[in-house]
């Protein structure tokens, strides 16, 4: 059994990895911000940690208890980038004559290869990220360089579940008659990975602390969004037809952050599955529980 804190345990990716890590034996601490979070990480067997990113030095001190540290926290404002370096620094002060080296597995993202077109990008691309996730570059690169840190940056594709995830909107927008938007381009493609899947490779990178450096995560490379907003607008549809949206249009209404689901991308993800031997149950979106 290993001891992990987990960062960012009530959120979306988060959550799914504390359940599987607590599946397989291992102790988590969770951070928290609220008493309703100590709730929903008592309700998934966490230990519940109260804590910000932003008062790193108030709760870093556990890190002495841990083998593990997941980060898959983040804050999502203007300042993301300098709350996350925050949160490394403090946990590198924690480290000054500590024996084992400390397992950290960091939660980067395949919007970090950029626009990849008709290549694929594998563990040994260059990166090429979108202007808002650039810092988590740097801060995954002073990981790995880091000597009393064993680390791993995982890479998600975009990421889905049963109650949709990166397809909810469209699910939203099928379901309730409107049109389903495609952002972008009808052939624009994106790696996908469900969120159990995903789990089950970060278990697999804490398990590991041997594996280090990047590890790309998604089941398919590229799948066309197109595509995807046309099977979903056929199941749940009510007549829903698909509309694409252009890239402009998207960062106009949403900001910076919206180019990433505009991205062509194929990633593949060869060192988890050699590696770790991960082998994802849900090899095609088109036959999972997303359309139960
Ligand atoms: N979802 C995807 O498809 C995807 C794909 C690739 C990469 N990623 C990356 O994965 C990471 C997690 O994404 P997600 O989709 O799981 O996000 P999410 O569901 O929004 O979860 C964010 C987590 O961060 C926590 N958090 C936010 N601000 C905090 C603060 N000040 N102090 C402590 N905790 C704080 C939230 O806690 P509260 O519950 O307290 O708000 C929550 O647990 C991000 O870095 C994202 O870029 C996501």
């Amino acid at each position: 059994m290993t001891n992990v804190l987990v960062l960012g345990a009530t959120g979306f990716i988060g959550s799914a990895v504390t359940r599987e890590l607590i599946a397989h034996g291992h102790r988590v601490t969770a951070l928290s911000r609220s008493s309703a979070s100590d709730e929903k990480l008592k309700a998934l067997g966490a230990a519940p940690l109260r804590g910000d990113l932003r008062n790193p030095e108030m709760w870093c001190t556990v890190i002495g208890e841990c083998d593990a540290v997941v980060q898959a926290a983040a804050t999502f404002s203007d300042d993301m980038g300098d709350v996350d370096e925050g949160v490394l620094s403090a946990i590198e002060a924690t480290l000054d004559g500590r024996r084992e080296r400390l397992r950290v597995v960091y939660t980067g993202g395949c919007w970090l290869y950029g626009k990849t077109g008709d290549e694929v990008a594998d563990e040994n691309s260059r990166f090429n990220p979108i202007r808002s996730f650039a810092w988590m570059v740097g801060n995954a690169r002073r990981l790995v360089e880091s000597e009393p840190i064993s680390a791993a940056i995982i890479h998600p594709g975009m990421v889905y579940d049963a109650d949709g995830g990166v397809f909810e909107d469209y699910i939203d927008a099928a379901k309730n008659g409107r049109p389903v938007e495609v952002w972008g381009d009808y052939d624009t493609r994106w790696p996908l990975v469900h969120r159990d899947d995903l789990a089950c490779a970060y278990r697999l990178l804490v398990e590991a602390p041997e594996a280090e450096g990047h590890f790309n995560a998604s089941a398919e490379s590229g799948v066309r969004t197109g595509e995807i907003a046309a099977d979903i607008a056929r199941h749940f549809g009510r007549g829903s037809e698909v509309e694409i949206v252009s890239v402009d249009e998207v960062v106009g209404r949403y900001g910076d952050w919206a180019e990433g689901p505009t991205l062509d991308q194929q990633m593949s993800s060869n060192r988890l599955r050699d590696e770790l031997n991960w082998r994802p149950k849900h090899g095609s979106y088109k036959g999972s529980d997303v359309f139960r």
